[in-house]
């Protein structure tokens, strides 16, 4: 199908986690709006069929369908990706949004809750659908990741095996956000040349349920300014889907401008090491499990 000013994802296919609820579900039925294919990678199937149904129904097309992705659980990451190459899709887009706060213990695989979902489950299906998104290119990586990657002084590297230790979960959020940005940049480094780039962002501070998990007296604080709905949450990652210049892959976003990260989310060898390490760790979970 040949795109146009109104459609101009038309006969694209993007791939969105988490897009059941929040910034996902803005952001899925947005790219949907604009004439794209959207698989909804989501955990439960009931949560996502209002999503599938209200973008049908504001489309007129069968636009959106559900994949199963739990991203704490590595064999349902790879069944996931399995089941979208098996399709023969090309992938245009992948926007690595699924996120949780507050949420303690271990992830099916062994890792910090936060860290495994929000990071290291990103980077497996995003490892396992690189091939397709080169194949597909020019083609982009959108991962949502937050300011708060700015409270994380560094990346324990115990600590991201061992189970949650803060009360809240903040202090692990912050690592796995940090990781996000390292990741999408070390990505754009590794992906130069190929027509696919890559971006990190932050949302805003966005009235979602991303904070369910943390104790409810708790939760006040972290909203203590001015929040978004999700609608004005999704734009940043609707300009980097859509807009941001490839020459600007692997930077950081707000507010759908280039913005600095913190020093430490700048820090080349750390994104490696960070990168080294996920990759021996998916592999060492693809052996055991
Ligand atoms: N809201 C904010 O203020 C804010 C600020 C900065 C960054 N962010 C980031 O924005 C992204 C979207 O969050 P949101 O605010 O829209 O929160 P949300 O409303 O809680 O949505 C989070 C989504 O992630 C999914 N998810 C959680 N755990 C998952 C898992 N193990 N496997 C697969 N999917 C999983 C949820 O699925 P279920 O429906 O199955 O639970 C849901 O679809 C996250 O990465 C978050 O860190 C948010």
């Amino acid at each position: 199908m040949q795109s146009s000013p109104s459609q101009p994802l038309a006969g694209r296919i993007a791939l969105v986690t988490g897009a059941s609820t929040g910034i996902g579900r803005v952001t899925a039925r947005q790219l949907a709006l604009q004439g794209a294919h959207v698989y909804l990678a989501c955990r439960s199937e009931a949560r996502t069929r209002p999503v599938i149904d209200e973008i049908q129904r504001l489309t007129g097309r069968a636009a959106a369908e559900w994949l199963e992705l739990d991203l704490a659980d590595s064999r349902s990451i790879r069944a996931c990706a399995s089941r979208f190459l098996d399709s023969g899709q090309p992938l245009h887009l992948l926007v690595n949004n699924a996120g949780l706060a507050g949420a303690r213990g271990l992830t099916r695989d062994g890792f910090e809750m936060a860290f495994g979902v929000n990071h290291l489950g990103h980077f497996l299906l995003t490892d396992l659908l690189l091939e397709r998104l080169k194949a597909s290119a020019p083609a982009r990586v959108v991962t949502v990741a937050s300011r708060a990657h700015r409270r994380a002084p560094a990346i324990d590297w115990n600590a991201v095996r061992r189970p949650t230790r803060s009360l809240t979960g903040v202090r692990e959020y912050a690592v796995s956000k940090l990781a996000n940005v390292l990741f999408s940049a070390e990505l754009a480094r590794r992906l130069d040349g190929s027509g696919v780039s890559t971006y990190a962002l932050h949302p805003g501070v966005v009235d979602t349920e991303v904070w369910r998990a943390v104790p409810g007296p708790l939760r006040p604080l972290l909203k203590l300014r001015g929040l978004l709905t999700p609608e004005e949450g999704a734009r940043t990652t609707l300009h980097c889907a859509l807009h941001a210049p490839a020459s600007e892959s692997g930077l950081y976003y707000a507010r759908s401008a280039v913005t600095a990260p913190t020093d430490r989310a700048c820090d080349f060898r750390l994104a490696a090491e960070l990168w080294r390490r996920s990759a021996e760790w998916v592999a060492d979970i693809g052996q055991y499990r």
